[in-house]
């Protein structure tokens, strides 16, 4: 999809040198994609929260090259550094997507690009920073051709291209909620990019918060591109994709009327399965800690006596996402301050909500 091999820049003409900026945001999936296909394809439809604060700042520097070569010339700068790691990882897939921008081996490229959060906060920067580079390409494509000057047209070329850097960035694309994957539930979904689905939320939603309590900032033990691979063998796979397929039809329908309650049993209870998938892989891992386990008690402990809408998810990590609408942030803050920060790593964590999605700056 997307192959254009007219997308060449003619040497006679040559484009000035420019740069294209965007700030691309990370979002946390409600259900979960964990178990691939082919190349980025998932095994079941998701839908996730598009973040605010959590997010990547991209800068696309491109000037014309002067001798013509078949390579891609690319200098990357992670946090005003050389890294020459996520050099050669983005130089990887730049040459992965030379069918759908060939002019990029005409460019002298720089990439800097840094997050809003620390990298060592534990955080997965992959949807942010990939969603952030998508945006970037698009533009230059757009601003060297006119090929997306409509938006739609845009925002779905820049998810699926966020799509084969990251399964999951192909959702941080759109404003408040993104579904990717096909599902008779949502006209227009497919497995190739995400759909916006802002309108298929209640306003409770547009205003909802996704503070992320920081149980431990150590790196992975696990890739997701294993934890993906290690589906292919867990008996539980084939339930657990028709799981995520009833889930989803169930979801959509608290997320419309607002049910909250309905909303936050389905959260917590794919946060769980994520987990569960994990630990009955072979090899298993077990990606909680025992602070992650403190919070869930003391969470649902808090929603049973005050009846507060508060409700947890996880990622493939031991944070918590503490899930609750806006109408309570001021309790919910101080019972953060008073009960929870004593479980984060250096009492951290980090103010989130539902955002408006990336911003070309
Ligand atoms: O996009 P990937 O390949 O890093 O996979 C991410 C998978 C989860 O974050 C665990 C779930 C999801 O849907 O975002």
């Amino acid at each position: 999809m997307y192959e254009n091999p007219r997308l060449i820049l003619d040497s006679s003409n040559p484009p000035e040198p420019g740069q294209m900026l965007w700030r691309s945001p990370s979002n946390l999936a409600i259900i979960k994609y964990w178990g691939k296909h082919g190349v980025q394809l998932p095994r079941n439809p998701s839908l996730s929260f598009t973040l605010a604060a959590s997010c990547t700042d991209t800068a696309l520097e491109y000037a014309f090259k002067e001798t013509a070569d078949n390579q891609i010339d690319l200098e990357f700068y992670f946090q005003g550094e050389k890294n020459e790691a996520f050099r050669a990882r983005t130089l990887t897939f730049l040459e992965s997507l030379t069918p759908q921008f060939p002019f990029l081996r005409q460019l002298q490229l720089t990439v800097r690009t840094g997050n809003s959060f620390p990298h060592s906060a534990g955080i997965a920067s992959s949807a942010s920073g990939m969603s952030a580079l998508a945006l970037g390409l698009c533009s230059l494509e757009d601003a060297l051709f006119g090929t997306l000057q409509d938006a739609e047209a845009f925002d779905r070329k820049a998810s699926y291209i966020a799509r084969l850097g990251s399964g999951s960035a192909c959702r941080s694309i759109f404003p408040k909620a993104a579904v990717w994957g096909a599902t008779p539930a949502v006209p227009g979904a497919s497995d190739e990019y995400a759909v916006p689905a802002e309108d298929l939320l209640h306003p409770v939603f547009h205003d909802f918060h996704n503070d992320i309590l920081i149980v431990s900032t150590a790196e992975k033990p696990v890739s997701s591109r294993a934890g993906h691979a290690l589906m292919e063998g867990n008996p539980y796979a084939e339930s657990r994709y028709a799981q995520a397929r009833s889930r989803l039809t169930a979801l959509l329908s608290a997320l419309r009327s607002g049910d909250l309650q309905d909303f936050g049993k389905i959260a917590e209870d794919e946060a769980l399965t994520l987990h569960a998938l994990m630990m009955s892989s072979n090899p298993s891992f077990l990606l909680l800690h025992p602070n992650t386990l403190a919070l869930i008690e003391k969470i649902r402990a808090y929603r049973a006596e005050t009846k507060h809408p508060v409700f947890f998810s996880l990622d493939a990590g031991p944070n918590i996402h503490l899930l609750y609408p806006g109408d309570i942030i001021a309790e919910v803050r101080g019972w953060i301050e008073d009960e929870l920060r004593q479980h984060c790593a250096d009492g951290w964590f980090i103010q989130d909500w539902v955002g408006d999605g990336p911003e070309e700056m």
